[in-house]
């Protein structure tokens, strides 16, 4: 038995299924979680002393690698001064002004804690702000566990097979209604029927929780329009694409300016951080200023605030960190594009910037249900491969592949040559691949 199986098999006794978050868990593709002691660059090492190329990088955070040494020396610092306060820090104030200053549509921004608690606390600004109740979400993306989001929510319940939560009371998931990704037709069924009663249009300006799906070539600029013209809010949960795909996000890479986002785990470089900013009229609605109450004792805590300051700072002063983090992730997917040109297998590879997914099936993805028509046998045995060649992926058919900044051509060249065993060791032929690369 290895550490990680002995760990496993005492956590199951004291932790539901032995993780605190279900994304972890290694059941869908037949292994034990890997459990991890350290990391550093690109490779995290766990307890039996295997080193692993991880392309989940704390599910996005990690764009810099693990353990950056200016991250940790902000880090180091700010411990000594005290772990938290409960009382404002010019911390806080540094934070909220890089992040102003990177992503012109945010004018205010409020700190929290994660993804799930930035959404919740946008939505209910966007009900308090306009006084409407309804939020049109998308089957496929995950906005956080929070009740009213708990609705054909993506990756982790896709992967555990429950279709929606139980606990949630119909009443708070009552008023949210559920369109089609990529499809403005659903969209503009929903605002025929109800839609001066919608409050938000909620989504991932890329889709990266049914695997990542990519927006359509004008979806985002008529979600816009729609919203514009009926008087709701465009929230844009960039917790996946923001301070990812660029220095200011999805909206800056499309153009599209929503009225409010949310931000999760990477503003805080592997501190449990969120945030969530827009419009100042809107966000003067927020407690003290205005009525729509929201709190947190830990929020803006100085530890997070530092590291989370020493990440965006390196994102945005580094001359080309885009530039060079997307040409790193092009000679993967280009690889990747290569490999299965020449197998036989039936695979579709998405991926944009830094973010990709191989899908197992012969449909284009471009929404949840094609998605779903994901073999998730095969992506298991294909997890498997990798993870025995040293590549961490993510446990599930329907997460990204996050590529970090401290990869090398080595470490990528590794990757294909590992994918090289799997694709054309078992299977040579025609490909039937299909490449959706917006
Ligand atoms: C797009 C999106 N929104 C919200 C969340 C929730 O964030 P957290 O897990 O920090 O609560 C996630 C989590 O992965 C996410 O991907």
């Amino acid at each position: 038995m290895t550490r990680s199986e002995s760990l496993f098999a005492e956590a199951v006794n004291y932790i539901p299924g032995g993780v605190n978050s279900p994304v972890r868990a290694f059941g869908s593709v037949g292994e034990t979680p890997r459990f991890i002691e350290s990391g550093k660059g690109a490779y995290i090492t766990d307890v039996d002393g295997r080193r692993y190329l991880d392309f989940v990088g704390s599910w996005g955070p990690m764009i810099l690698g693990h353990n950056h040494p200016r991250v940790l020396e902000a880090v180091k610092e700010a411990c000594e001064k005290g772990l938290s306060f409960g009382a404002a820090t010019e911390a806080e104030v540094t934070m909220a002004k890089l992040i102003c200053d990177m992503v012109p549509s945010i004018e205010m921004v409020r700190m929290v804690n994660s993804g799930t608690e930035a959404v919740m606390s946008a939505v209910r600004l966007a009900r308090g702000y306009t006084r409407r109740n309804k939020i049109v979400k998308f089957a496929g993306c995950y906005h956080g566990h929070s009740d009213a989001m708990l609705v054909k929510a993506g990756s982790g319940v896709m992967t555990a097979g429950v279709p929606d939560s139980a606990g949630v009371p119909e009443g708070c998931s009552q008023d949210t209604l559920t369109a089609v990704y990529n499809d403005i037709a659903s969209v503009e069924a929903l605002f025929n029927a109800c839609g001066k009663e919608i409050a938000a249009v909620i989504l991932e300006p890329v889709g990266a929780n049914m695997g990542v799906v990519p927006p359509r070539e004008g979806f985002l600029q008529a979600l816009r329009e729609l919203c514009t013209q009926n008087g709701s809010l465009l929230i844009f949960d960039e917790v996946i694409t923001g301070f990812r795909l660029g220095p200011d996000g999805a909206q800056g890479y499309f153009h599209i300016m929503p009225d409010l986002t949310t931000f999760g785990k990477i503003i805080g470089g592997g501190m449990p951080v969120g945030a969530y900013g827009g419009r100042r009229e809107i966000m003067e609605l927020v407690a003290p200023l205005g009525p729509v109450y929201q709190a947190g004792t830990l929020s803006g805590n100085p530890v997070a605030m530092a590291a989370g300051i020493a990440q965006l700072t390196i994102l945005k002063e580094t001359p080309d960190f885009y530039g060079k983090l997307t040409r790193m992730s092009e000679r993967l997917f280009d690889g990747i594009g290569q490999i299965l040109a020449e197998s036989k297998r039936s695979c579709q590879l998405n991926h944009i910037g830094s973010l990709g997914c191989l899908f197992f099936t012969d449909q284009a993805v471009r929404d949840y249900t094609l998605a779903k028509t994901a073999d998730t046998k095969a992506f298991a045995e294909y997890f498997r491969h990798m993870l025995k060649a040293g590549i961490y992926l993510a446990p599930s058919q329907f997460e990204a592949m996050f590529v970090s900044a401290a990869m090398t051509e080595e470490d990528i060249d590794m990757t294909l040559a590992a994918m090289r065993g799997y694709f054309l060791g078992f299977h040579r032929g025609v490909s039937t691949l299909e490449r959706c690369c917006w």
